[in-house]
């Protein structure tokens, strides 16, 4: 079996190449700009295109492992994680990036088998960044071993979180007081890449301490979460507890002190699930 997963991920970081190649040439062109759940919930034709790339080359490779894609699951598929084998693909983390030529873009590929996460690869593909990790192998960026950052100040930390996509009055005011609190602590400051997936790369290179953000989905870190835990980070539910990948709420922390430390000052909200049934 492990040789079986050694060619899986060899085949996802080929396919991250290619789909990196075409959303770099999708950046030269006019991008035509489609609304998903609301007007700042973007996708493009990029996206829907290097989705589909991926499943079919996947598919005609590996024809009985299963899928979760961001796209195919906006088109109406089941968000299921089984005991199968199953990828988990967003075509493009940082859609309003790309829309808006934002240099931060990834191509995220996570790869599952008895719901545990056996690899990761995100391309961040505007900087020529390949990150990647299998698990009790470590993780790497281009080839180059990653570590998180040793800091044990949360005084001296940065941290990385997203106002994200969720824009109602009561929530954006629970998002802002949660990064005043952790401001006021004071930290050294908070940063934003505009992709889940890099922002978790970043904490696994050790450039920032910390990330968390309530309202992600699945596809947006399930393959970066094995590249923070191989470059010797944590991963928790932002309110201290064990992450639950289809809760929508992600922490990863240089180590467990830090993400306890930020996890207090958060004010915890708890979006609709991504395994929840459609509503009828
Ligand atoms: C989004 C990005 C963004 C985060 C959102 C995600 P998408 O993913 O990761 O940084 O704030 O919560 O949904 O839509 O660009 O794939």
């Amino acid at each position: 079996m492990a040789d079986l997963w050694q060619n899986a991920m060899d085949h996802a970081v080929a396919l991250a190449r290619t789909a990196g190649a075409v959303v770099r040439e999708a950046l030269q062109d006019e991008r035509k700009v489609m609304m998903k759940s609301s007007s700042v919930d973007l996708v493009t034709q990029t996206d829907q295109k290097v989705e589909q790339l991926i499943i079919q080359s996947v598919k005609d490779k590996f024809p009985t492992h299963r899928f979760i894609g961001e796209e195919s699951v906006a088109a109406g598929e089941a968000c299921v994680l089984t005991d199968s084998p199953t990828w988990i693909i967003d075509p493009i983390d940082g859609t309003t990036n790309f829309v808006h030529g934002y240099p931060f873009v990834a191509i995220s590929i996570g790869f599952a088998v008895n719901k545990q996460l056996e690899f990761g690869v995100v391309y961040s593909c505007v900087e020529d960044k390949m990150f990647t990790a299998r698990r009790g192998k470590g993780a790497f960026c281009n080839g180059r071993p990653l570590q998180v950052s040793d800091q044990k100040e949360i005084s001296q930390s940065i941290v990385a979180t997203e106002f994200g996509s969720i824009r109602d009055p009561e929530t954006v005011d629970k998002v802002l007081s949660s990064m005043r609190k952790i401001l006021c602590i004071p930290v050294h400051g908070i940063r934003g890449a505009g992709t889940a997936a890099v922002n978790m790369c970043h904490v696994a290179c050790g450039c920032v301490d910390a990330y968390y953000e309530i309202g992600i989905h699945v596809w947006d870190v399930a393959a970066a979460a094995v590249i923070v835990s191989e470059a010797g980070g944590v991963l928790m539910d932002v309110t201290g507890g064990q992450l639950d990948l289809m809760s929508r709420r992600v922490l990863a922390a240089s180590s467990r002190s830090i993400g306890e430390r930020i996890s207090r000052e958060i004010e915890a909200f708890a979006p609709v699930r991504d395994d929840a049934p459609p509503p009828q």
